[in-house]
């Protein structure tokens, strides 16, 4: 949800933050923009769209100096143009500001600096920045004290990067509630929202706390907390590649987080199994705390919460607490209850949903518990949780979630089995078993893969369609639930996933011979209540697509399109179901000519509410 670089060095300058912003473009694609100060001006250049536009101008119009600062766009305030574009400036264009998150009091802000005679160009609440900065600036202070006194008239939350003619050699700096980094690498520092930009030329970092602010020149970092005392910087070695971030031999990064699913199962089970147990380490909740919560109250966004709403019915079924599902969004306004065994799940990939952290705030307020099952493990969710489960899905990029979902589930599996265990609930039988299918999950996954040709048969079938329903019960129902929301968010074809008992009551209205229907039914206690919604829509002369168990004869006969999976336990089938879903949105949004890893209207971090 925008995305900010900013860099200092001897290298191009206009070439390091466009390969940053290329790295970041997953937080919002609507416009690009960089300011680079050379010859002790202010140069700037602005494009509507991806990044790719603005690296044509830069081809016509390239840029020089040394200290510059750039900005992806995902459009809160004002439409995607060229005038709302980052950075903005002052009238003299000797101040640009690149920003992420919103400034609460902007238009306040706006009238007084307008009654002042300052003049707005854009509709963005960022305006006010460079022009509060100019005014501190006019009125005699220096660059940092101006700094300093523009911070602390900005409400809301925001990550900010300055530049300004009268502090030539400097970026300014600045955290409260949106993510920032700066990074090191030799004789040279960059400011970046997210980690993939800094990765190709620095080797550690700081993550800036909340309220940090300061500068970077060409001497180092200084860094203030809000009060206003210097910070000693805490750096942090990447141990993020080059090949963790890039593309590589696929044709979108989805396509590769998808392929990576495999390697990541087996690096979680050789950090989390031995022979017989379960391990997390990183877990700071004892065992005895973890037998006595009575209640699990779960809150995420989107994919993240598809994936625990699989994780309630693992912690219902193998550590036997009671455990609700909300979106955080909703969770947090509807004045939850509270009781002292409660503890509070957020799970997110980024650690930065707006929604999920504001819901976790919420729960402290309420003296509540919080455990946060992040793959980000730097983020602010991590800083604020009281305890937390490390995803190990390694970095996600592609705007729509594959690994850190099944990575998701297979974590709250393992932690149902772990809690299950410490409350003598599971025969460590019928744990061993459970885990010795779970072991074979990477292979399973890497059979599905191969077979990936079946799937862009049903693609191709599926690319002319308007709506699709996704139908599944128990595990599936909110595999359901993802493989809608998988196919809408890429390729743009409306799709809603129900639990299969719900369809006769409503959905089955909607289905016709153009309304197909993917039945997810895996081998298991739910497979002939599946089998009933099948008849159900073809009886409406429902296409019919099916996920189903090898060797499922029975089913294949009903299908227009079958997949098979290999057979599992039906607690386990969510993770393998997931990734014929995630293929087939993928190979029908490419059937349809979407670009997958930048849909439109959407962004990975969504941190705004
Ligand atoms: C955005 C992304 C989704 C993601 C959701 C929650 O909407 O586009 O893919 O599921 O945010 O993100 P989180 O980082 O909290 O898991």
């Amino acid at each position: 949800m925008c995305g900010i670089v900013g860099y200092i060095g001897p290298k191009s300058v206009e070439s390091v933050l466009l390969v940053g912003l290329q790295k970041l473009e997953y937080r919002g694609y609507d416009s690009a923009g960089m300011a680079v100060l050379g010859d002790g001006e202010i140069a700037t250049r602005k494009a509507v769209g991806k990044i790719a536009e603005l690296q044509k101008l830069l081809k016509n119009q390239p840029m020089f100096g040394t200290v510059g600062i750039g900005h992806s766009r995902w459009a809160t305030h004002g439409e995607p143009s060229t005038v709302n574009a980052h950075p903005h400036l002052n009238k003299q264009h000797t101040i640009a500001v690149v920003h992420n998150g919103v400034f609460e009091n902007y238009a306040k802000l706006r009238s007084e600096l307008t009654d002042d005679g300052y003049v707005f160009l854009s509709e963005t609440d960022t305006e006010v920045a460079p022009h509060l900065m100019d005014k501190y600036l006019e009125e005699g202070f220096s660059p940092e004290e101006a700094f300093a006194r523009m911070l602390r008239r900005l409400d809301g939350q925001y990550a900010l990067a300055v530049i300004a003619e009268k502090a030539n050699q400097k970026i300014f700096f600045a955290r409260k509630g949106s993510p920032l980094i700066v990074a090191r690498g030799k004789s040279e520092y960059l400011l970046s929202s997210d980690i993939p930009a800094v990765v190709p030329i620095c080797e550690d970092a700081i993550y800036l706390e909340n309220g940090e602010w300061g500068y970077v020149s060409p001497e180092g970092v200084t860094i203030f907390n809000a009060a206003g005392d210097i910070v000693t910087p805490k750096w942090e070695p990447i141990t993020v590649s080059i090949e963790d971030v890039d593309k590589g031999e696929f044709e979108y990064l989805m396509l590769k987080e998808i392929y990576e699913q495999p390697d990541v199962f087996e690096r979680i089970f050789k950090e989390r199994l031995d022979e017989t147990f379960i391990h997390f380490p990183e877990l700071k909740f004892g065992k005895e705390y973890l037998a006595r919560v009575g209640r699990i109250l779960i809150q995420a966004c989107g994919t993240s919460l598809n994936a625990g709403m699989i994780g309630r019915i693992y912690i219902e079924q193998f550590s036997r607490i009671s455990t609700e599902t909300d979106y955080s969004s909703e969770w947090r306004y509807r004045n939850p209850l509270t009781s002292g065994d409660s503890l509070v799940v957020g799970i997110s990939q980024s650690g930065e949903t707006a929604d999920t952290l504001a819901g976790i705030r919420e729960a402290k307020a309420k003296f509540m518990r919080v455990l946060s099952f992040l793959n980000n493990v730097n983020s602010t969710m991590a800083r604020e949780s009281d305890a937390l489960i490390n995803l190990m899905a390694g970095p996600e990029i592609g705007v729509a979630s594959t690994k850190a979902f099944t990575a998701q589930v297979a974590n709250l599996l393992l932690f149902s089995l772990y809690v299950g265990s410490i409350k003598w609930l599971i025969p460590s039988e019928e744990r061993a078993k459970i885990l010795s299918e779970l072991r074979m999950v990477p292979d399973m996954m890497r059979k599905i893969l191969k077979n990936h040709d079946s799937i862009k048969k049903i693609a191709a079938f599926l690319k002319d369609k308007n709506d699709t329903i996704f139908l599944g019960r128990t595990y599936n129902y909110p595999s359901a639930l993802e493989g809608a929301l998988k196919l809408k968010e890429i390729s743009y074809i409306h799709a809603s996933g129900y639990a299969g008992g719900e369809f006769k009551h409503g959905p089955l209205a909607l289905v016709s011979e153009n309304v197909p229907v993917v039945i997810i039914a895996p081998k298991g206690e739910i497979r002939t209540k599946m089998i009933s919604n099948l008849k159900e829509a073809q009886a409406r002369k429902g296409k019919i697509i099916s996920i189903i168990t090898e060797g499922d004869e029975e089913i294949k006969k009903e299908s227009d399109f079958y997949f098979e999976i290999p057979e599992c336990d039906e607690s386990i089938s969510p993770l393998l179901v997931a990734v014929p879903l995630q293929l087939l949105a993928y190979y029908t949004a490419i059937e349809r000519g979407c670009d997958v890893d930048r849909p439109r209207n959407l962004a990975k971090a969504v941190t705004v509410e």
